[in-house]
């Protein structure tokens, strides 16, 4: 199932120092057109139901809809494979009460059109029970809302902006809102350093997650009492950073606050310590992944990024996922992959809860995909991320938020995310 003919490291190398045609560079490893799973053997259960390996029961197919392709890949990559160590764990428990559940993986890219693309093949030639995706907030308010028409239940996996959950009755959550996480930062800034007092904020004006996160940042600044000194604006696609850092560095601040995505953040972070900044650097949710620091590599090291996961929480299934995903990856699972896992889960449970209502497999597709919309938002469960819940309108409630601090190794090649106490 895995189809990584790429190596990693050639897409950090790809993505990184050639931001213009990562996209192409990776269209032949997983092309839109032909999902990870075949559909033929994750079926809907009441459309033409295939024996799964077993010979016993029918899969029931989950979408997958993020990036697997272009610089979001930087995140996308991690749900992924948060996602594939939620369908093993599951299955190896039984499914749902003895039917496995099936992922079908849709590549989204990178953009609108992408995620449209995905979440219609996802519903109409998949047909998915539900799915988890996409990677963006500025993918999600264009493709949840067809999700949304057809009534089909969408756990948003990684999209923090304001108003997901409010996109239509079938949005939920399992990544908890900027307006929640970020702030978290903020405080763990002033506490490594209570002299701060002058802050330059940086935004991605084209991507709708960044300027919602930037909204939070800049409210926060102004409630700590701190003094706002620039506001500076860039592209999620810009790579030369050199006039809006020398504009934040001429107001001399003492914090510098990034909202953007993974590839032009490490690069406006190499960018401002390249021109001297020596202050503390805060990074977003979008910055959010360890293929950040093969972008700024020794320069990203000291900066400062909000959490909804800690590798470190106590509880049985936190300890079965981090264990799965260190032994295949060799190192801490990161955020995106604990909450692309935790969307499998919820979709499990609740499809567990539907099933001892009302058997799965005897139910049509559009009402197997309304109760289970109806079931995911009242259950309570234990996920890595701690245990959570929704409001009836899908967003999430969690309880515990971290801030991590990366940690550059002394050849400024590897580094890790070390948690503040
Ligand atoms: N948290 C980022 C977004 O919502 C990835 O787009």
């Amino acid at each position: 199932m895995r189809q990584p003919t790429v190596h990693p490291f050639t897409l950090f190398v790809t993505c990184a120092s050639l931001l213009i045609a990562c996209s192409q560079a990776n269209t032949t490893q997983t092309p839109t057109s032909s999902p990870t799973t075949s559909p033929s053997t994750a079926v809907s259960p009441t459309v033409s139901p295939t024996n799964t390996p077993a010979g016993t029961s029918t899969a029931i197919p989950i979408g997958i809809g993020v990036a697997q392709t272009s610089n979001v890949a930087l995140l996308g990559q991690e749900q992924v494979a948060g996602a594939k160590i939620a369908e093993k764990y599951f299955n190896d428990k039984g499914g749902i009460d003895g039917t496995p559940i099936k992922l079908v993986f849709q590549d989204t890219g990178g953009d609108e059109q992408g995620a449209i693309n995905a979440f219609q093949t996802l519903i109409n030639q998949d047909k998915v029970v539900g799915i988890v995706g996409p990677t963006l907030s500025q993918q999600a308010f264009s493709a949840d809302p067809i999700a949304d028409r057809a009534k089909v239940p969408v756990l948003a996996p990684s999209n923090t902006a304001k108003g997901i959950p409010q996109i239509g009755d079938y949005i939920a959550r399992v990544s908890a809102p900027v307006a929640v996480v970020a702030p978290n930062a903020v405080e763990a800034a002033l506490k490594q350093n209570p002299q701060i007092k002058k802050v330059a904020v940086f935004f991605a004006q084209n991507d709708a997650f960044s300027k919602s996160e930037t909204g939070t940042f800049q409210e926060t600044v102004k409630n700590k009492g701190l003094e706002l000194a620039t506001v500076q604006k860039f592209l999620t696609t810009d790579t030369d950073f050199q006039s809006q850092a020398t504009n934040a560095i001429n107001a001399q601040p003492d914090l510098i606050i990034i909202s953007g995505l993974a590839a032009d953040g490490g690069n406006l972070i190499k960018q401002l310590r390249e021109l001297g900044y020596k202050g503390i650097i805060i990074g977003g949710n979008g910055l959010n992944t360890s293929n950040v620091l093969s972008v700024c590599k020794a320069l990203c090291d000291g900066v400062l990024i909000a959490q909804a996961y800690s590798p470190e929480h106590e509880s049985e299934i936190n300890k079965v996922f981090r264990e799965a995903y260190r032994s295949q990856f060799k190192k801490e699972p990161p955020q995106f992959s604990a909450q692309a896992f935790t969307g499998v889960q919820v979709f499990v449970e609740a499809l567990k809860a539907v099933n001892a209502k009302s058997k799965v497999s005897g139910q049509p597709l559009a009402d197997l995909r309304t109760n289970l919309n109806s079931q995911l938002l009242i259950g309570k469960y234990d996920t890595p991320l701690g245990e959570i819940s929704f409001t009836p309108e899908g967003e999430i409630n969690q309880k515990a938020f971290y801030v991590a601090q990366i940690k550059m190794d002394a050849d400024g090649l590897n580094g890790k995310f070390v948690f503040l106490k």
